[in-house]
């Protein structure tokens, strides 16, 4: 009994220093630099997820769906329409896109459309390719989901 209680108390401490911990964080964190910091990992953004960081997120999963295609030799799923749209959607409030935006999202687009029509022979190259084009963009904007990007190259 006692020590039941003892342990509630315990775990009820943990969760209000956590508590206080993030709205800490959130309080000091100037507005744009907390989609930048948590991007990655969790979507706490009181905001909203800009539109572009949720196009992100699909072009994440067709990622690491592809990477899965490719290590088990299935075709690839064909090129999403909807990526079109890095052209044109709305990105955080604060953030800016840098003179190159375009360009880099113009390799993007390339670089995915050829993967999703390469031959088995070509595939591996065309999938690295897409993953280098994430990152040739990412080494001017966001920085913080590099690290989980580089993952996802694959190396024979
Ligand atoms: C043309 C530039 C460009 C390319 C190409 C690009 N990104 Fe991004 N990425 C951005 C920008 C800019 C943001 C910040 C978006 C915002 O805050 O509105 C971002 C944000 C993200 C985020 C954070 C999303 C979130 O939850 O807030 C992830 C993850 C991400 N990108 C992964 C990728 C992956 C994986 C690829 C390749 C498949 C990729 N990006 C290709 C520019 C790019």
């Amino acid at each position: 009994m006692k020590l039941s209680d003892k342990m509630k108390s315990k775990i009820l401490i943990a969760g209000i220093t956590l508590f206080v911990g993030i709205m800490i964080f959130q309080t000091i964190s100037p507005e744009n630099t907390i989609p930048t910091a948590l991007a990655d990992t969790t979507d706490v953004n009181p905001n909203g997820s800009s539109e572009l960081s949720k196009l992100m997120r699909d072009m994440q999963k067709y990622t690491n769906d592809a990477k899965l295609d490719v290590k088990s030799g299935k075709m690839p799923a064909m090129y999403p329409k909807d990526f079109d749209k890095i052209h044109t959607a709305k990105i955080t409030e604060g953030v800016s896109k840098s003179d190159y935006y375009k360009q880099f999202a113009d390799l993007y687009v390339m670089a995915v459309k050829s993967y999703a029509t390469s031959t088995p022979e070509t595939r591996v190259e065309t999938y690295n390719n897409m993953v280098s084009s994430c990152l040739a963009c990412h080494s001017q904007h966001c920085p913080g989901p590099v690290p989980a990007i580089r993952k996802m190259t694959i190396v024979d």
